[in-house]
């Protein structure tokens, strides 16, 4: 029987405060370590009988570094970069740290800089010039378009760096939507999936290794797995955003790309937002009908997205797969911890971190990060 914490705290202090401290002789004559001393006031109990005491695996740094559960290494990290046209980078106002980088050298450089610290996966986000976004943004599967150029710029560089690419069509869409808009405001699915598998395709054949669909269409997964195999990409592979939901996080990242959906029109409805398609933040079980889904129609890999808020979705996904989950630790969970640490609410390295352990213990293998270079800065400082 353990007793209880208060009637061990209601027993007579019995032992003396000069008892406590004082040095026991040891049988041998020796003197043992010296009891350290308690602050004045510190009572004085008879030790609980506890069979189990947790803390006892918490001790020091040393053991706690033998047992811990999850670790976290840049190998985890996909760099997301944003690329757009100009001759030098931009940074984003609410990204701090985060710039567009300018196509060439900069890209080449910034890339350079993860892969020296271990980061070898990077996704590519273009920014598309005004003058080339359209209603039906077929931009996206131009073979010379910014972001087809950037797959090979990056892979003629770096031929071992992992490189995913966002399939949608929100950045090259004039209506700033993931799919293609009716008149009536409709998002159109299958018509979308058409041009989906031939931006996937385009992307594969610059030399992309994993095609990223974040569009939320139905049936894009199994449609571009068909496409890249029918033209012969059956080594590339594909991340589904398989849980994306319709989330606020996004913000930053749609000033990035200057990709929000845009105001309607008198002679054509445009929805505000893209809860037809992503997913309501309300719903878990849902995730599950998607993941079964993505992973009949041939997924390599399934992602949950945002990140911090939807732990719980992650936990699901790894219990009910054997495939591996990534999470994207999104533009605003990125933009919060940043401007928590700048008023010094927050360490920010700790609290960085801190966040990407919790996605390995919720279950996710890769973490889509804009923190990937700064933490592989830290953990390799850690070392
Ligand atoms: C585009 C896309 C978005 C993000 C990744 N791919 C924006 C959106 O769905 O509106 C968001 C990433 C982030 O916020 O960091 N389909």
């Amino acid at each position: 029987m353990v007793p209880s914490a208060q009637a061990a705290c209601s027993r007579k202090a019995v032992i003396s405060r000069a008892a406590v401290t004082e040095k026991p002789v040891t049988t041998n004559g020796t003197t043992a370590r010296a009891k350290p001393g308690v602050p004045e006031g510190t009572p004085i109990v008879t030790p609980q009988n506890l069979p189990s005491r947790p803390r006892r695996n918490r001790r020091s740094e040393t053991f706690r570094s033998g047992i811990r559960e999850n670790w976290l290494s840049p190998a985890h990290f996909i760099l997301p970069i944003f690329v757009h046209e100009g001759s030098s980078n931009e940074p984003i106002a609410s990204m701090p740290g985060i710039n567009r980088l300018a196509y060439g050298k900069n890209v080449v450089d910034h890339v350079a800089e993860a892969r020296s610290l271990g980061v070898n996966q990077v996704v590519i986000f273009p920014k598309t010039p005004d003058h080339l976004k359209t209603p039906s943004a077929q931009e996206a599967f131009n073979p010379n378009g910014l972001s087809q150029r950037t797959i090979r710029l990056l892979k003629d560089a770096f031929p071992d760096v992992e490189i995913y690419t966002d399939v949608a069509l929100d950045p090259y869409n004039s209506d700033g939507h993931d799919g293609i808009v009716r008149d009536d405001g409709v998002i159109l699915n299958d018509e979308t999936v058409e041009y989906l598998c031939r931006q996937a395709v385009s992307q594969a054949e610059a030399g992309a290794d994993c095609v990223s669909p974040s569009d939320m269409m139905d049936g894009r997964v199994g449609a571009i797995r068909r496409a890249l195999d029918r033209e012969g990409h059956t080594h590339v592979s594909i991340m589904s955003y398989t849980a994306k939901y319709a989330s606020a996080f996004y913000g930053p990242f749609r000033d990035a790309l200057a990709s929000a959906p845009k105001a309607g029109q008198a002679h054509r409805r445009i929805p505000p937002n893209k809860k037809e398609y992503q997913m309501d933040p309300a719903n878990y079980r849902e995730a599950l009908r998607e993941a079964a889904a993505d992973e009949a129609e041939g997924a390599d890999i399934m992602m949950v997205k945002p990140g911090m808020p939807y732990l719980d979705v992650v936990r699901s996904l790894r219990d009910n797969t054997s495939l591996p989950i990534s999470v994207y630790h999104v533009s605003g969970e990125y933009a919060m911890l940043k401007a928590a640490a700048e008023r010094g609410w927050l360490n920010e390295k700790d609290a960085a971190l801190e966040a990407l352990m919790c996605f390995r213990r919720a279950g996710a293998d890769l973490i889509l990060t804009y923190y990937s270079v700064e933490a592989a800065k830290w953990l390799a400082g850690e070392k």
